[in-house]
């Protein structure tokens, strides 16, 4: 169902990768929404060409390719993005994160540091990275809204999450201190999601990952939230229903943050 929620915004969507990706998920409601869209992904993501599809899906959306870690990629792609809009962007969705020592199999207490530095740059720098060629460029318009996903091993330890809690963590702090700057600056509101686990590419690389899904299931309230559910919460913060919203960390987790036990889990663990 539309409710023209984005009806004449202007958005990028980073990461969309198939049919499974949240961000994938996101574009489609946005465009839903009446929502004008330019997709990125990484140039070796787009080789695989399923992107095109979404494109068709979403109107003939531009497909622009940049690495979130290279500066002049970005510079390129908010340049791109501002001529095809005619203007400035209104809202961003950082759906990126990748983990290469998750991805090799090293345990966190053993980790190449070169990887785990690697892995901050793709899943968390590459959020200070947009939001600084944005800045630079003047790209995002006055009450824009930028939405990065996090996930609740940021503040709880989850072992076999392994360097993305930290990455997360790390993701969750830019978007709170680069909120601050460029709220003050230009009303800008930046904010992450704390989604419950998808069975998506990414999601899958997490070492027991049904087990992660079926625990948060069990010990939700309202059960896991989908990645469809989570693509209509970013509508909202997209939009201009949550204009004084910023700078924080929104779980979007079906109430699993906030529970200590649940009866289901007992008895699962207890008989
Ligand atoms: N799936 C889950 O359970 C879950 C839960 C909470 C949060 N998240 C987060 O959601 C986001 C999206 O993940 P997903 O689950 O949809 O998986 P996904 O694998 O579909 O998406 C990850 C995306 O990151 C992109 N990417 C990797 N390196 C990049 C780079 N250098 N430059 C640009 N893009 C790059 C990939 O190409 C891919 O499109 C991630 O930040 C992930 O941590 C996922």
């Amino acid at each position: 169902m539309s409710c023209s929620l984005l009806k004449g915004k202007k958005g990028i969507i980073f990461g969309a990768l198939d049919e499974k990706s949240i961000a994938w998920k996101v574009a489609k409601r946005a465009y839903e929404e009446g929502a004008q869209l330019v997709l990125s992904n990484a140039p070796v993501a787009l080789r695989m060409g399923e992107i095109n599809k979404l494109s068709e899906e979403c109107g003939n959306a531009p497909v622009i390719g940049a690495d979130a870690t290279v500066l002049d990629d970005l510079k390129n792609l908010f340049g791109q993005s501002m001529e095809h809009f005619g203007g400035g962007v209104d809202f961003i969705l950082h759906s990126i994160g990748m983990s290469v020592n998750m991805r090799k199999g090293i345990d966190y207490h053993n980790m190449s540091y070169v990887h785990n530095w690697k892995t901050f740059d793709i899943s968390s720098i590459s959020l200070h990275k947009i939001l600084r060629v944005a800045w630079d460029m003047d790209a995002l318009n006055e009450w824009g809204s930028v939405v990065a996903l996090s996930y609740i091993a940021a503040q709880r330890v989850f072992p076999n999450y392994n360097e993305m809690s930290d990455a997360k963590a790390l993701l969750e702090s830019i978007a709170r201190n680069f909120g601050y700057y460029y709220g003050v600056k230009k009303k800008v509101r930046v904010n992450t999601v704390s989604q419950s686990p998808v069975k998506t590419t990414a999601g899958s690389g997490v070492k027991g990952f049904e087990g992660f899904q079926d625990y948060a299931e069990k010990m939700s309230p309202l059960g896991n939230a989908t990645g469809e559910a989570c693509a209509d919460y970013c509508i909202t913060l997209f939009s201009d229903l949550t204009r004084y919203v910023t700078m924080q960390n929104l779980f979007h987790d079906g109430g699993f943050s906030f529970t200590g036990v649940s009866p289901t889990v007992i008895e699962h663990v207890y008989g």
